[in-house]
């Protein structure tokens, strides 16, 4: 059965997932590169720019590292928000194709929700972006048919991945709380309420300072 998974999605000790304003210089505001730099300090991370089979690459091979690897293993299709493809006003330029360049790191189908779509923008590496007017149901439907049985990834931001939690779809979350007070930005937790009834939770602290927290829906017995 295919999963619907979120991993490595870094919040502040008060919940925001990003920072205040987005723009083109700033893609998390004043947060900067904050949310992030556990995961930048990883083998998981090195590997992504690294060519060949990347052994030899660098980074840190700890706690940090396996939790972040298990981003990609058995993913077939993402789920985005508009304001994670692209700065504010990013549908009034035709030639943007997103921050990563013409190979994205998501090698699969990846479906971008927006109010204003385009045509399906094909790219390198087998990353095609399918742009969809649609909710959170009916996007995952066209995500899982994408996905050739494998597990659909929601990416975030914080507006996505909070709207898919709300509509209770899903399955296996990986939070990284990082020891920053941001004050501001988009926060994950606003409107939701009693998450922990419906999933086991679990804390693994890292020596890096970031607390590894995991949701993964409760069986009905
Ligand atoms: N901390 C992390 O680990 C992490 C991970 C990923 C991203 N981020 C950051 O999070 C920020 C983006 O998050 P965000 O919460 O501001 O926005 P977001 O979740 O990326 O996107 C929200 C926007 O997507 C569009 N949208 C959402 N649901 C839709 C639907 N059902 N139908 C049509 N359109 C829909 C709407 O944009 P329009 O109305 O404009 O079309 C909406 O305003 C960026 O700074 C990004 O870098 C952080």
């Amino acid at each position: 059965m295919s999963l619907t998974r979120i991993h490595n999605l870094s919040i502040s000790l008060d919940g925001f997932a990003t920072g205040e304003p987005q723009s083109a210089e700033a893609p998390f505001g004043h947060a900067g590169e904050r949310l992030h730099e556990w995961m930048f300090a990883t083998h998981f991370w090195a590997l992504q720019g690294a060519s060949g089979s990347g052994a030899d690459a660098g980074g840190s091979s700890g706690v940090d590292h396996a939790f972040a690897e298990r981003h990609s293993v058995g993913i077939g299709a993402e789920i985005m928000g508009a304001h994670k493809f692209g700065p504010p006003g990013w549908q009034d330029d035709p030639d943007w194709t997103g921050w990563w360049g013409p190979n994205p790191p998501f090698h699969s189908p990846t479906f971008v929700l927006t109010h204003r779509p385009r045509p399906a923008m094909p790219m390198e590496g087998g990353t095609t972006f399918h742009f969809l007017d649609a909710g959170p149901a009916d996007a995952l439907e066209a995500a899982r048919a994408a996905a050739d049985g494998r597990d659909v990834r929601i990416g975030g931001g914080p507006t996505v991945v909070r709207d898919f939690l709300a509509a209770g779809l899903v399955d296996h979350m990986h939070l990284v709380q990082v020891p920053i007070v941001l004050g501001r930005g988009v926060r994950l937790w606003d409107g939701l309420e009693a998450l922990e009834e419906a999933y086991d939770i679990e804390a693994v602290s890292s020596p890096s300072g970031v607390t590894h927290l995991t949701f993964s829906r409760k069986t009905v017995p």
